[in-house]
């Protein structure tokens, strides 16, 4: 047998030298009973806790780190600091294991408690940062990399809310990912933003290959992406707790020019949704993930259904990490929501 075929069934068969390897290639699910009310809609979740540290944020670690490898900013020893709700964390701390490098990572305090633990287990130096501090404080969370990094000019900076190599990880995987997977028919991305990087990237695929397709972000209440792209002001951020999604300021890899509609989500919408994706799909996934589906099925609700529509969504993590949160009754409770009007 000739080599390439070796490599061609290795690949099939899934085989890797380095866990970083097995970043990306995630399922495509088509979601069924959670949406059976919109017969007329094909809706296919892009499931991306299967990536090596369960979340979709192993594509840009991995990207990032090894474009800074490549081009010599980063080498063996050195120290990577990022602030990260704990998935693209995860991911760093992968790529920190596989090239003998140091992460530091700054974190909210309230961060459920599996995230920080795994965290940890992989060796990551955590940052707790106190989430009830104003942007502008020099220990919030967006200011604390910053504080660190006068210290310690040598520690390496990824920084994913502003870095547009976030945005090219997903215009090189996840894009012309759903495209294949999806045969290139796709009316509607529908999907969280966080750093944006996502669905920026996502979209600038996608839309060069069929500039007909509909970008659909979905933003929490407090955030503030919303306002400024439906009435273009800067309002003023409240807490949530849909983890890794929104901002309590404007970043550069959210871009809206990309964006054709956003919906506005709350906590308690997010996590009902969440709980309904485990019970009727057996799809146990994140906030940001019952947040997505609340998008879905708020454009479904919109839609009309003498048309046949292909729908794409993203799950990016797994409920795994909020099991004593989202899917934890008295957490649920202590922050105002009755899971029984679930
Ligand atoms: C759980 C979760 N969902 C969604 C997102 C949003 O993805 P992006 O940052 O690419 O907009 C993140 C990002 O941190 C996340 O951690």
């Amino acid at each position: 047998m000739s080599q390439p075929n070796l490599i061609e069934n290795k690949q099939k068969k899934r085989v890797f030298e380095k866990l970083s390897d097995a970043t990306g290639w995630t399922p495509l699910v088509r979601l069924n009973k959670i949406v059976q009310d919109f017969p007329f809609a094909d809706v296919y979740a892009k499931i991306e806790f299967t990536n090596p540290m369960g979340s979709i944020k192993d594509r840009i670690a991995r990207h990032l780190i090894n474009k800074a490898l490549q081009n010599g900013e980063l080498k063996q020893g050195d120290t990577i600091i990022e602030n990260s709700s704990g998935n693209t964390a995860m991911g760093l701390a992968m790529m920190a294991i596989e090239n003998g490098l140091h992460c530091k990572i700054v974190v909210r305090a309230t961060t459920a408690k599996e995230k920080l633990d795994a965290l940890r287990a992989v060796g990551a130096d955590l940052v707790l940062v106190d989430p009830a501090l104003p942007p502008e404080h020099p220990d919030s969370y967006n200011k604390k990399v910053h504080t660190i990094l006068k210290v310690h000019p040598e520690y390496f900076f990824p920084d994913q809310h502003n870095n547009l190599d976030n945005n090219e990880a997903h215009y090189l995987t996840t894009g012309p990912e759903i495209w294949q997977q999806m045969a290139g028919k796709i009316d509607y991305v529908v999907a969280g933003i966080g750093t944006g990087g996502t669905l920026s990237g996502v979209a600038k695929y996608l839309k060069e290959q069929d500039p007909n397709i509909k970008i659909i972000a979905v933003d929490p209440e407090g955030s503030v992406f919303y306002d400024y792209f439906k009435k273009g002001i800067l309002s003023q951020p409240y807490r949530y707790f849909i983890e890794g999604l929104g901002d309590e300021e404007l970043i550069k890899c959210v871009n809206f020019d990309l964006i054709d509609d956003m919906i506005q989500v709350s906590n308690e919408n997010a996590f009902k949704y969440t709980r309904q994706l485990a019970k009727q799909e057996a799809i146990l996934a994140g906030g940001s993930s019952g947040a997505a589906v609340y998008g879905v099925l708020n454009l479904l609700s919109r839609l009309n259904s003498h048309q046949k529509r292909r729908i794409v969504t993203i799950f990016p993590d797994s409920g795994g990490r909020y099991l004593s949160t989202i899917y934890n009754d008295d957490w649920l409770k202590s922050i105002g929501i009755n899971p029984e009007n679930f």
